[in-house]
């Protein structure tokens, strides 16, 4: 049977192929996005699943919109205003999926930084919206091209990551923020803020999200797979109630509704006393590894190179010399080391810089010293 039309221009997912060579016991990967396992809260997970195996209901059907007491307590957490509504995902990619399902019809207009992130570049290529990037300051978006790029495109939606961005860091400036939600308010853009680093901060000030700027004109997507665990495959996703509601209609006939146990265990970590605890380690431990990678980085890289500095999150981007990253990345895995390549992060049509995106929290200090010596070594010989 031939495979849908929409689904024939879809490269096969790079993030696939990558964790399939980093697992590879032989190489060191600062490729994957993964958490630190070290991170998982174990400590209440294991009790609470099995307090958990007593509660006969929560193992029945459940409701789209996710489990009434974990949304409860997110309208808390996050302060959500009386007028908007949350909605429990399976993964914060699920909400990427349930919006474009929604709103974006073949050739609609959709904005992105570039480089952007791959995931929403596949869910928004897949329902053939014609995806239109702006490039990215250490701002964030450059917003006279914003503001040009809404007026000649008209477009439904602006995806965004403004806090610790994948693949480059970034984190966006207040001002920035600021401007974007003007825009995203004066030509009736709506925003979707998606936001699994945000709570992922090491260093410098939290600052508010661009979407409390345009909360009418903004969907917001939060996922616990970085603070917590991301097995347990829960997100959200909220904002004005009309724009949700047509989400709850396309899960529906998605998945009927995320996992009720794994909604309940999640219940269980956020209400734990120890769990701001384990937020505080996590962080502390990605600021170390960061701190390595960065301190390795300056010794190593050769001239032509430049480290973007970074607040938290999970990434730094590695600008190199304008050259084939593809190769590059292959010369690094022949070297034992597994990178990811910029040109992956940019749609076909867009100018690309050459890059390489480097993960800090899996790897342990001794292996990040081995592979940013590779890094230098081969960086030397090739660009
Ligand atoms: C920017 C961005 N959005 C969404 C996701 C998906 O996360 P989740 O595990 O919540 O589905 C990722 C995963 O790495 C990501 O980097």
């Amino acid at each position: 049977m031939q495979i849908a039309k929409s689904l024939q221009q879809i490269q096969s997912s790079y993030i696939r192929e990558i964790l399939e060579a980093a697992s590879n016991p032989n190489v060191i990967s600062l490729a994957g996005g993964l958490p630190n396992d070290a991170t998982f809260p174990m400590d209440i997970i294991k009790p609470a699943m099995a307090k958990l195996g007593e509660e006969l209901a929560i193992f029945q059907y459940g409701d789209t919109a996710g489990y009434g007491p974990l949304l409860d307590h997110l309208y808390t957490r996050y302060q959500l205003p009386a007028n908007q509504k949350a909605m429990i995902t399976t993964g914060s990619q699920q909400g990427l999926d349930l919006i474009a399902r929604a709103y974006i019809d073949p050739q609609d207009c959709v904005v992105m930084e570039a480089p952007s992130y791959l995931g929403a570049m596949q869910v928004f290529g897949l329902c053939q919206a014609n995806i239109v990037t702006v490039e990215q300051n250490k701002q964030g978006p450059d917003i006279e091209a914003l503001e040009q790029c809404f007026i000649s495109n008209a477009p439904k939606l602006f995806y965004s990551v403004p806090d610790f961005h994948n693949p480059t860091g970034v984190c966006w400036s207040l001002a920035t923020r600021k401007a974007v939600a003007a825009l995203c308010e004066k030509y009736s853009v709506t925003l979707v803020e998606d936001a699994p680093y945000r709570e992922l901060r090491f260093s410098g000030e939290t600052l508010p999200m661009a979407s409390s700027f345009c909360p009418d004109h903004s969907i917001v997507l939060r996922s616990f797979s970085k603070i917590a665990a991301p097995g347990l495959r829960i997100g959200m996703v909220s904002g004005k109630e009309s724009l949700i509601q047509p989400l709850i209609k396309v899960k529906q006939g998605a998945d009927l509704h995320s996992s009720v146990p794994m909604q309940a265990l999640l219940l269980e970590l956020l209400n734990n006393d120890s769990f701001a605890q384990c937020l505080e380690n996590n962080t502390a431990l990605y600021r170390d590894r960061y701190n390595k990678m960065a301190e390795e980085l300056e010794k190593h890289l050769p001239n032509g190179c430049e480290l973007t500095q970074v607040e938290g999150g999970m990434f730094v981007w590695v600008k190199v010399p304008q050259c084939d990253t593809f190769a590059l990345a292959k010369s690094l895995l022949a070297e034992g080391v597994a990178v990811v390549p910029s040109d992956v992060f940019y749609p076909p049509s867009a100018a690309k810089s050459s890059a390489l995106r480097l993960n800090f929290t899996n790897c342990s200090p001794f292996d990040l010293d081995i592979a940013i010596q590779k890094i230098g070594q081969v960086l030397r010989t090739q660009c």
